[in-house]
């Protein structure tokens, strides 16, 4: 396996290997890699030739009181998981050799991206949007593979990919669960012992509203106070937001006809978590 940290040296790599008829699979990480993310290796492992995954946690995402100091790294582990997953090429740039002092380009989606966590982080996803835009220039993937745990982000690069003409397929990757329910995140990393167990409301949240949505309830109001009930009677949990959405357009619904994307967001002291389901009528 290799790591290389030149963005000019990948990017000619992988025009080299597309030039030799290989195709490449991505996985894009900000490292701190947990099962989740290699359950998204093991998936682009399976169809590709190259496996390239980058390690890199991109300053542009983060706001200015975000945690982009404190993002948990340890890119010795990171490799090690890389190459037991088999990886051929980690990319581990430098933020200085990513973004220019002057750069001026952005890339910004400006449908999907205001509500849900674009409310409460304004600008994140523009960093996600032009990261990964830069990343598939430099690594030339067939296809990429992003975790169906951020939704959002999920549905914008989907977006993202089809409006710029990028000739790249995105792969979602289901949502990997500790044992109790617990969406795997390396924010979770964060969480003291109580604040790990109580937690454990997100998963208990979607579940409650997946239950009366399997009994028939479809109105939104209905399920989304089963589950702010059940998240406010947690300790220490804190709503950032529960919203039902369009599956598609992540419009806001009062009433499921057809596929609905349930998000929460809560917060545990300082930190945030995040989980999701769709509940669809089909
Ligand atoms: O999901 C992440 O880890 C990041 O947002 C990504 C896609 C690697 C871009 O920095």
């Amino acid at each position: 396996m290799d790591v290389i940290s030149s963005p000019a040296e990948t990017q000619r790599r992988a025009l080299e290997l597309k030039r030799a008829g290989k195709t490449i699979g991505f996985v894009p990480t900000m490292g701190f890699l947990h099962e989740g993310h290699l359950s998204l290796m093991r998936l682009a492992r399976a169809r590709c030739d190259v496996l390239v995954a980058s390690v890199f946690v991109n300053p542009a995402q983060f706001g200015p009181n975000e945690d982009l100091d404190a993002y948990p790294r340890d890119f010795e582990r990171d490799e090690a998981l890389c190459a037991g997953e088999g990886v051929d090429l980690v990319f581990y740039p430098e933020p200085a050799t990513m973004y220019a002092p002057d750069a001026s380009v952005w890339v910004d989606e400006d449908a999907l991206s205001g509500g849900l966590c674009g409310s409460a982080r304004p600008g994140h996803f523009r960093g996600v949007c032009t990261v990964v835009a830069k990343l598939f220039n430099l690594v030339q993937p067939d296809f990429a593979v992003f975790g169906e745990k951020d939704a959002q982000q999920l549905r914008i690069i989907e977006r993202m990919v089809r409006d710029l003409n990028f000739p790249i397929e995105i792969i979602r990757g289901p949502i990997v669960r500790e044992p109790d329910g617990l969406a795997m995140s390396s924010r979770n990393k964060y969480l003291d012992e109580e604040q790990r167990r109580n937690a454990r409301c997100l998963r208990r949240a979607l579940d409650a509203a997946a239950a009366l949505f399997a009994a028939g309830e479809r109105a939104v109001p209905a399920l989304r106070s089963a589950m702010v009930e059940l998240v406010e009677s947690t300790p220490g949990a804190r709503i950032d937001y529960v919203e039902f959405v369009d599956d598609a357009s992540l419009v806001p619904l009062t009433e499921i006809a057809e596929a609905a994307l349930v998000a929460l967001a809560v917060g545990f002291g300082t930190t945030r978590l995040i989980d999701n389901a769709v509940l669809s009528v089909y």
